[in-house]
């Protein structure tokens, strides 16, 4: 189908029926090219799909919305969570079309329906100094799998969610125009917009909840913000804390 309602995502894209990684295409075409911005690489099945820190992304073939998206932000090294903050709200929005159910990010930037996870992000970045070279926009999107492993938080679709299977290229097309709307923001320089965005459907924001840190006990206290590195803030009762990417768990909320 071609892409008409997106002025640069997904004008190009190059479509597989099996990739190891959509992220992994996308380096290997910028190491030997210079795709344009907005170049999308998508797959109907991955044999070794990348998730955050080490993780593996699982997905039935021809089932679900797997891809990255190549671009080339002009923004700093110490920047770069504001990345995290458009895609997030780009596929929370997206997300909202589609399905009648609240839709949260979980910080830093996994897309959750009743505390079960929809879709995951995974944003590579390259540098050059302290200036952003390129960065890979993965993006997974469970959508008509209706079965699922363990996992942890559990998974769900937009199939479980709304009772219905999906077209998978019209989807596609809309969250390109979502994608971009969002990043055009950014470009924009409305960050502080974002953010406060971002925050009004940040999980458990606010929520009274014990912690369990990855290093020392577990504590009370409520997600209060992120800063400006993107580290979560956790207010306890006598300090605001800052954590990186699986330095803390939400064990549960108190009530
Ligand atoms: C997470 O752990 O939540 C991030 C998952 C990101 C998965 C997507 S699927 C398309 C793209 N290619 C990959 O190998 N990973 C991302």
């Amino acid at each position: 189908m071609a892409n008409n309602n997106t002025l640069f995502i997904g004008k190009v894209l190059q479509r597989y029926s099996s990739l190891v990684s959509t992220n992994a295409t996308a380096k290997e075409l910028l190491s030997k090219s210079s795709p344009i911005e907005g170049t999308v690489i998508s797959a109907s099945f991955q044999t070794a799909g990348k998730g955050q820190i080490g993780s593996n992304w699982e997905s039935a073939p021809d089932s679900n919305l797997l891809l990255s998206i190549i671009l080339y932000p002009n923004i700093a090294a110490f920047q770069t969570f504001e990345l995290n903050i458009f895609l997030s709200l780009a596929v929370r929005n997206w997300a909202r079309e589609w399905i009648p159910q609240p839709v949260e990010v979980k910080w830093p930037n996994d897309i959750m329906v009743n505390n079960q996870k929809l879709a995951g992000l995974l944003i590579q970045n390259s540098f050059q100094g302290s200036k952003l070279q390129y960065s890979i926009l993965g993006i997974g999107i469970n959508v008509n799998q209706a079965q699922f492993e363990t996992y942890n938080p559990p998974a769900t679709s937009l199939r479980l969610l709304a009772n219905t299977e999906f077209d998978l290229e019209t989807l596609e097309q809309s969250l390109f125009a979502s994608i971009e709307q969002y990043y055009l923001k950014l470009k924009q320089g409305k960050i502080n917009q974002l953010r406060t965005e971002y925050l009004s459907h940040l999980w458990n924001f606010r929520q009274a909840a014990i912690f369990q840190p990855a290093n020392g006990n577990p504590f009370r206290g409520m997600i209060s913000g992120i800063d400006k590195q993107g580290k979560l803030l956790i207010q306890t009762a006598d300090e605001e804390r800052a954590f990186g990417m699986k330095e803390v768990k939400l064990v549960r909320n108190e009530k």
